[in-house]
């Protein structure tokens, strides 16, 4: 049975766009892969350290070399990734922050994506069974063929991140004028219907 990781990243949890629709996702989901198993990340909840000198050790060290300080170092980064490999589809629901993505995402991707256990020197990902959905709600509508398409890095970053970890297959769904919901023009259920169509398709593969 199919497994699905869920990373949940804004911390407005009950207002949060991205999170309603990363939810109407993960039920897509589970409707397409009957007696699938849902893993929710939530990296607002999850402890996160940036790389520091004792993590870079404890990467770049071989395993068999380690001290208990170097294993201490890297095991979020170990459990984070045993998470990761033991899902056949992720979903990424974040906020676009600064055109890009929040820090918290980059802190998980920092410590998911290493050398010689996600890809190699080479840049050969190591992950590649996987297909991944990523959401990006925004303020402003970076749709292609808009007018401010090209200031969003944080869906094509998602993609070549993802792909160099060998993640290749990636849907994105960009979910621009999420700020209609809180100046109450739209409700959340008229926002989040906007894109079901695309969350569906994303949902089936
Ligand atoms: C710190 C911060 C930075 C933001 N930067 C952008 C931005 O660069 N472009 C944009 O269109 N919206 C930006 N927004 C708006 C959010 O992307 C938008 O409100 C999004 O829907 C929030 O997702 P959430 O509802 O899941 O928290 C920013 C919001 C915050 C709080």
């Amino acid at each position: 049975m199919p497994t699905l990781l869920a990373i949940e990243v804004s911390p407005r949890l009950d207002y949060s766009t991205s999170r309603k629709l990363t939810g109407e996702f993960i039920e897509k989901w589970k409707l397409e892969h009957p007696g699938g198993s849902v893993i929710i990340r939530d990296l607002i909840k999850t402890h996160l350290p940036f790389v520091d000198l004792p993590w870079i050790g404890g990467a770049f060290t071989p395993p068999e070399q380690h001290t208990p300080e170097l294993a201490a170092a890297i095991k979020v980064s170990d459990d984070l990734i045993a998470e990761l490999k033991s899902a056949d589809q992720i979903v990424i629901g974040t906020p676009m922050y600064n055109f890009s993505i929040p820090a918290i995402l980059k802190a998980y991707i920092d410590q998911v994506v290493r050398v010689g256990i996600t890809f190699t020197m080479d840049y050969e990902g190591l992950l590649t069974d996987k297909k991944a959905t990523v959401i990006v709600t925004s303020g402003s509508d970076f749709a292609p063929g808009t007018k401010y398409e090209s200031f969003n890095v944080a869906s094509g970053y998602l993609r070549q991140i993802l792909g160099l970890i060998g993640i290749t297959n990636v849907d994105v769904v960009l979910a621009g004028r999420a700020l209609t919901v809180d100046y109450g023009e739209k409700t959340m259920e008229e926002f989040v219907g906007q894109f079901a169509h695309a969350l569906s398709l994303a949902a089936q593969a």
